[in-house]
């Protein structure tokens, strides 16, 4: 749902990596026609799978996956800013979900994601692991890009870079157990290091809009692949993302970033050990996730 720039790149990963057939949904039909046009270009030539654009919801009929990506403004101080239009319209898409694919697994890129990921699980009465938002994943590889600038080293020397929480402000970055090849970052890090890459991490979004006029499209759209692909093929994938508590990290009636291991089948929510000030801090991100749902 959804075929703006990140709903797009979805499909065409999806597409040219020729996992499943694809449907992309956009209310602005010709949008979605002109990408199936394009898209279908980058199918390998033995694919037995093929791309459809369409404006009519109730194509997502008995899908595997589906992925909300569809998006109602435009960014500007956080992701709080597109609340109201976001929300209006994923509840519509619940609806249609409820309706047409229960069996479904489905993906949450819309902001803010863990307050839509929230009601698309409520209104749609899937069950609570099949509704993933998509972010601290995102956030995750954020860090570990981070880490690896501030350590002057490649991306692939940094372990265990994990970011839980909200996808906003109140994230969580789980510094305790990031590690430098064999040996835990917090270690080589002082706490104006660490604060430094924390404020950073939050502020990541902003300098991409900044730069490049829109946030994460090839980030969060390889992320959304390979979830969908663990679904589809079955190979387990261990990552962040956002599900709805119910008393996991002492925590319940919020979505937010934990610790999954995602398959065919089944999604479970895996219990980590923190610290206790990493605890704290996501006792705090659950506090303001409520309060903002509590509001709506
Ligand atoms: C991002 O973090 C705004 O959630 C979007 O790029």
């Amino acid at each position: 749902m959804g075929s703006g720039k990140v709903g797009s790149t979805i499909g065409f990963l999806a597409a040219s990596h020729n996992i499943d057939d694809v449907t992309l949904i956009n209310d602005h039909k010709n949008k979605a026609v002109g990408e199936e046009l394009d898209i279908s270009n980058a199918i390998p030539e033995d694919s037995q799978f093929s791309v459809v654009g369409t404006d009519d919801i109730s194509k997502i009929k008995d899908s595997k996956v589906v992925v909300i990506a569809a998006n109602n403004g435009k960014i500007k101080t956080g992701r709080m800013d597109l609340l109201k239009g976001n929300l209006e319209m994923t509840r519509d898409f619940a609806k249609n979900i409820q309706k047409y694919a229960q069996d479904a697994r489905i993906l949450v890129i819309t902001n803010p994601v863990d307050i839509i990921t929230y009601f698309v699980q409520k209104e749609s009465k899937l069950p609570r692991e099949n509704v993933m938002g998509l972010g601290s994943n995102l956030d995750s590889s954020r860090l570990r890009y981070l880490l690896a600038k501030e350590l002057d080293t490649k991306q692939s020397e940094i372990h265990d870079s994990l970011v839980l929480g909200e996808h906003g402000d109140t994230m969580v970055p789980i510094l305790s157990r990031a590690k430098y090849g064999q040996k835990l970052i917090s270690e080589s890090l002082d706490s104006i290091q660490k604060e430094k890459i924390t404020n950073d991490l939050k502020r990541y979004w902003a300098k991409i809009v900044a730069m490049k006029d829109v946030s994460s499209v090839f980030g969060i759209s390889k992320i959304a692949f390979d979830m969908i692909d663990a679904v589809l093929n079955g190979d387990e994938l261990s990552t962040p993302a956002s599900v709805l508590l119910e008393g996991e990290y002492g925590i319940s009636d919020v979505c937010l970033g934990v610790p999954l291991v995602i398959g065919k089948n089944e999604t479970k929510i895996q219990e980590i050990e923190l610290e206790k000030s990493e605890y704290d801090l996501l006792q705090n991100s659950a506090k303001f996730l409520r309060k903002q749902i509590m509001n709506c």
